[in-house]
């Protein structure tokens, strides 16, 4: 596949991508605008990388929404991101159906606003028989949190008899995260330079790569991505093996 002189090779794609969109603050700052701006151009860098993920057949996209971190900022901005949320929801409900997306959110949902809600459970509920690719909405989420959460499950599990201590592997630990079900990330990108994970996808991570540009993430459109995509395909992904290990398999 070619877009623009990057040629990417249609067999080692990633399976998941996750993504941290950062930046949008500082965007907004350098050029005098209100923090609430970078948001609104961010939405149009979602739009446009959902839409190049879905074109080139990634199956799972997870985007860093709103981290459960987030809540702490000021009341405005939290709502502005609520209400940018909603709009874009019901404004990408008919793409999202004409190119097989289902949308799943991830975190603590339970704690956004009932009007959000309701939007977000609709457009969920309406794509969820799509097959083209799988879009996780991390909204509220904290990684330490759904890790918390998963030992909790498991271990009232124990209690009621249900499951042996001896039988709790990696695999029961992953079944009862919020991506039970879904290939671990093979990429996560993260946007703005900052050299830090920040509480996401901390369990399903392990074996990820990582990419960090300082493109703030109003910047970051489908160009950057399939440069990313394309260096991803350059690298070797080892699992802890070595080099020749994995040249002989
Ligand atoms: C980080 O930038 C970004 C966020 C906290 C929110 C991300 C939200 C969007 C891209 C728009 C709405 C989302 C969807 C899915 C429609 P920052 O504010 O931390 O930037 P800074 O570090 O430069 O201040």
């Amino acid at each position: 596949m070619n877009f623009k002189n990057i040629s990417l090779s249609t067999e080692s794609l990633p399976q998941h991508v996750a993504i941290i969109m950062d930046g949008n603050g500082r965007w907004a700052k350098k050029r005098s605008l209100n923090r609430v701006r970078g948001h609104r151009e961010g939405t149009k860098s979602v739009r446009d990388i959902v839409r190049a993920c879905r074109e080139i057949g990634i199956k799972v996209l997870t985007l860093y929404a709103f981290s459960t971190e987030n809540w702490n900022r000021p009341a405005q901005e939290v709502s502005a991101l609520m209400k940018l949320l909603k709009e874009f929801l019901t404004s990408e409900l008919s793409e999202m159906m004409e190119n097989g997306i289902r949308l799943n959110a991830i975190g603590q949902v339970e704690r956004f606003p009932e009007n959000v809600r309701q939007v977000l459970e609709g457009v969920i509920e309406q794509t969820r028989f799509n097959q083209g690719m799988l879009l996780n909405l991390a909204l509220s989420y904290g990684g330490r949190h759904e890790i918390v959460t998963a030992v909790r499950r498991i271990a009232s599990r124990v209690k009621a008899g249900e499951l042996n201590v001896d039988a709790i592997s990696e695999s029961v630990v992953s079944e009862h995260l919020y991506t039970h079900g879904m290939p671990d990330p093979d990429l996560l990108i993260r946007t703005s330079g900052e050299m830090r994970v920040s509480n996401f996808l901390l369990w399903q991570i392990a074996y990820t790569e990582l990419f960090i540009t300082r493109t703030l993430w109003p910047d970051f459109r489908r160009k950057e991505l399939f440069q990313i995509l394309q260096a991803y395909q350059k690298r070797q992904r080892r699992f802890g093996l070595t080099g020749e290990q994995l040249n002989k398999s």
